[in-house]
């Protein structure tokens, strides 16, 4: 009901509404939305010393500046990603700059992160880091768009950014920033994770590093990526952003716009570079798999391709939060089915 009055707004309208409510009423807006449910013992996971309840996270860019990170874990999510989040705030592109393509069941954005900065959604993890919680809390960093050192920025992003995070992720494959996806480049990804591992060993809190990468490489790019991962100690890779392609399949009005395509269209292609990218790294670093999900059997198909965990984004816009519970019902009984007790058991078996 809730969400089908949304669909009269303007997309970005109708998300910043829905953030507003969420806010402000976290605990009536969870009532309204959905039901209670607790983690399957099936689902949870240790990953880099911390526990899991369930492997369904939120991915980045649902809540940019940390605003309802308490109504989220209400909703079930076992980790939150907020952000990206930039050192300074910036206003993004020019509206509209965000794209329902109903019939594809996808969005396309070019939203070039529009954020209140850093030290706004630090002020807001602050009083909720500390506190007994549900969830882990992921921090997406990227860079400012009038930077001239992006380096330099996700360097700051860590150092302002670490008390407050169970893990933070360096987004380098954002379609919307000029040059930012350059990062994910052999040189350029060299340098970034050089300098992103001298402020860690200077950092007092050890926090694992995640990066986020595009859908769009290719074999020799995604290649360069894990040795480089595994040279620096990357701690997760997050697969994938949104794509640049445009899929001769998609039907709605505003194929043509340009930004990162997201939702349905996605998971296949996500779900490729994902199982590429388990079976280059054999395991050793743990996947978080996105792009797509709109069911529990497409978050099982993105375990079973080598995630140990899955995030959502543009599901959520056409089915609501139920989704979340749906995944929590159903995922331990496509485990069953296949004769597995744990998720452990499942990851990258169809890679
Ligand atoms: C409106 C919108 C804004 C997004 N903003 C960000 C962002 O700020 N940082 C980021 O790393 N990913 C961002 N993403 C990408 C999502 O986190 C996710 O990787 C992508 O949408 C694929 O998942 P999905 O098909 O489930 O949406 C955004 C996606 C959408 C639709």
């Amino acid at each position: 009901m809730l969400w089908k009055l949304a669909y009269l707004l303007q997309p970005e309208t109708a998300h910043q509404l829905a953030i507003a409510l969420l806010k402000r009423y976290p605990r009536f807006m969870f009532r309204l939305m959905t039901r209670p449910i607790d983690s399957h013992p099936a689902l949870s996971q240790k990953l880099w010393g911390m526990d899991f309840a369930n492997p369904i996270g939120l991915a980045a860019g649902f809540d940019k500046n940390a605003e309802i990170v308490p109504a989220m874990m209400q909703m079930g999510f076992g980790f939150i990603e907020v952000g990206t989040l930039t050192p300074r705030a910036q206003a993004g592109n020019d509206k509209p700059r965000l794209f329902r393509l109903s019939k594809d069941r996808a969005i396309i954005n070019r939203l070039g992160f529009n954020n209140q900065g850093q030290q706004y959604a630090h002020r807001r993890l602050e009083m909720l880091y500390n506190q007994p919680r549900k969830s882990i809390i992921g921090v997406n960093i990227g860079k400012n768009k009038d930077t001239d050192d992006a380096i330099a920025d996700y360097v700051l992003g860590w150092q302002q950014m670490a008390d407050v995070a169970d893990y933070i992720t360096v987004n380098i494959s954002s379609p919307n920033t000029a040059g930012l996806r350059e990062l994910q480049q052999y040189k350029q990804l060299q340098r970034l994770l050089e300098a992103l591992g001298n402020v860690r060993i200077k950092h007092q809190k050890k926090i694992p590093l995640l990066v986020k990468i595009a859908p769009d490489l290719g074999q020799e790019q995604i290649k360069d990526i894990v040795e480089l991962s595994l040279t620096y100690q990357v701690n997760g890779l997050i697969i994938s952003n949104t794509t640049i392609e445009r899929f001769d399949s998609l039907k709605s009005y505003h194929v043509q716009q340009t930004g990162g395509l997201s939702g349905q269209p996605l998971f296949q292609k996500s779900t490729a570079v994902l199982a590429k990218f388990y079976r280059l790294t054999e395991g050793r670093i743990p996947l978080i798999g996105v792009g797509g999900v709109a069911s529990a059997e497409q978050a099982y198909q993105k375990i079973r391709a080598g995630a140990n965990l899955i995030q959502l984004y543009t599901a959520l816009i056409y089915s609501g939060f139920r989704l979340v519970h749906e995944i929590h019902r159903q995922l331990p009984r496509l485990l069953a089915k296949d004769g597995y007790n744990h998720i452990s058991q499942a990851i990258g078996r169809g890679a």
